[in-house]
């Protein structure tokens, strides 16, 4: 996978300043004050920071964002960057200098001179989550180039360290979902996705993966039937990590369709490349197991997805065809690109038959109407449960990942009749992404405390975001970690 950026914490003479080489970035107040480490780079380069955070410029900068002064004198570096951010800044902001020090840094050297500043362990944690490219495929010499490390020079470098190390694993899990996100169909198969996930055994999880001849046994029907006219074989993986006591887990489902071209009901050519992310929620929960490993988290969280290729062929699922799911309830499939549901089906049934779980969330790439009704700043949030929506809402709002919630209720319902079976796998065109969740909740014990995530507009986008280039993006990672953190660690 793409490896986070690595990050020293260590102290730094006043001396050496002078001597830095490659990029430096000093942080500044709004009002203009300077930390020990930023008044020996001012005066070496004969007052050009204090210059700097007296004009006007300064002024109209927001804070987070900084300023590049380009060759100084009186320094060894190529560049110097200062930056604008409150001695008591929050959290959000802290990131947001760090993800501005990213984009500054490149691939060049880099020392951040933060002295004491409170928030240094979340500026490398902004700066780490920016620091992303994926660049696998690409073969040019600069492609080619591994990030040089980046140094932040702290007065207490153990202790920044310390608080930095789980933000660092968080990253790599949001690391590895991206990747797993970008990565084109003809290399992440559902053999390869689920090798992917095996190799985590290493890190503690307990991983089983579960064949077409297993899945066909436990009756799941309307997972097969999306993945049968295509060459790769359909799997459910299983990832489980116990680090509570005896509790029973939470869970969270991904829908992994490794390719969405809509089988039978074809989609149209013009950008149907993008259904190469059609498996970001399976990514989604693959990156929070990951991060719960990697940092030891102590609760008990098991994470499913269904992975699954969705394509036209003499074998493939017709519109009009019954599946029985494994609840036992029969589905019309009307239209055969409203897959997702009918993978997130039989998954999340079995999560709840298999593991009991205290609380369920699915995240899924699933409607298309979701980006008409939200765009690409916020995930649809649907839920049966006041109290874990809200907790949910809260972590997501915390971690600054877009999330709103929308309405449900069984008047939606009557659009998934259907004459022939249970109900029908589509519900017209209105209220598309809502009849979606209604869809999805028939498949939910009424006990369970459900969130369902429509990350069709929020999981790859095309313009870069506060901490991702352009593609995909990891949404979810941070937030589904905290509310974890909050709801058993806390
Ligand atoms: N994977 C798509 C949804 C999607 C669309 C994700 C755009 C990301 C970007 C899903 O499987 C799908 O095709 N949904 C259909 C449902 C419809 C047939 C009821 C849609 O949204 O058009
Ligand atoms: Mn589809
Ligand atoms: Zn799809």
């Amino acid at each position: 996978m793409t490896s986070p950026l690595e990050i020293r914490f260590q102290s730094v003479e006043l001396d050496d300043i002078a001597l830095l080489e490659g990029r430096v970035t000093i942080l500044a107040t709004p009002e203009g004050s300077l930390d020990t480490l930023a008044r020996r780079v001012n005066r070496l380069t004969k007052g050009a920071v204090k210059r700097l955070v007296e004009s006007d410029a300064w002024e109209g900068m927001k804070d987070g964002s900084g300023h590049v002064l380009s060759m100084p004198v009186g320094m060894a570096a190529d560049a110097l960057q200062v930056i604008r951010l409150p001695k008591r800044a929050d959290i959000k902001l802290a990131r947001k200098a760090g993800a501005a020090i990213a984009k500054f840094k490149g691939h060049d050297a880099l020392t951040l001179l933060a002295a004491g500043h409170g928030r240094a362990a979340e500026i490398s944690y902004g700066l780490a989550l920016r620091a992303y490219s994926f660049s696998v495929h690409k073969t040019d010499e600069d492609s080619q180039k591994v990030m040089k490390p980046a140094v932040i020079a702290v007065n207490d470098p153990e202790a920044i360290a310390a608080q930095a190390a789980p933000l660092a694993a968080i990253t790599e899990g949001v690391f590895f979902t991206r990747d797993l996100t970008n990565e084109p169909a003809n290399v992440l198969t559902t053999e390869d996705f689920a090798a992917r996930l095996a190799a985590m055994q290493d890190l503690g999880l307990d991983v089983t993966i579960l064949d077409e001849p297993e899945l066909e046994k436990l009756g799941m029907r309307t997972l097969l039937g999306v993945g049968q006219g295509s060459r790769s074989p359909t799997k459910v993986v299983v990832m489980k990590w116990n680090g509570g006591g005896k509790e029973a887990p939470f869970a969270l489902v991904g829908k992994g369709v490794v390719f969405d071209t809509g089988g039978i009901s074809l989609k149209p050519a013009g950008g149907m490349e993008d259904m190469t992310m059609d498996m970001g929620g399976a990514g989604v929960v693959s990156g929070v197991m990951r991060a719960l490993a990697l940092r030891k988290a102590k609760a008990n969280v098991v994470g499913l997805v269904g992975l699954v290729e969705n394509m036209p062929d003499g074998n493939a699922q017709r519109p009009g065809d019954v599946v029985v799911s494994m609840k036992g309830d029969t589905v019309e499939v009307i239209n055969t690109d409203a897959e997702g549901r009918l993978v997130l089906a039989d998954v999340m049934w079995y999560a709840q038959e298999e593991f009991k779980p205290t609380g369920m969330i699915n995240l899924a790439t699933l409607t298309g109407a979701i980006i008409i009704g939200l765009g690409h700043h916020n995930a649809g949030v649907f839920s049966n449960n006041d109290d874990l929506c809200d907790a949910f809402l809260k972590a997501a709002d915390a971690e600054d990942e877009g999330a709103w919630r929308m309405p449900m209720g069984p008047k939606y319902d009557k659009q998934l009749e259907s004459r022939v079976a249970d109900m029908a796998n589509v519900g017209g065109r209105a209220a598309g992404s809502i009849t979606a969740a209604q869809f999805l909740q028939r498949f939910v014990k009424e006990e369970t405390p459900w969130i369902h995530l429509d990350i069709a507009g929020v999981a790859s986008v095309k313009s870069e975001t506060d901490f991702a280039p352009k593609g995909a993006t990891g949404w979810g990672v941070r937030a589904l970690d905290r509310l974890i953190r909050d709801k058993y660690e806390g």
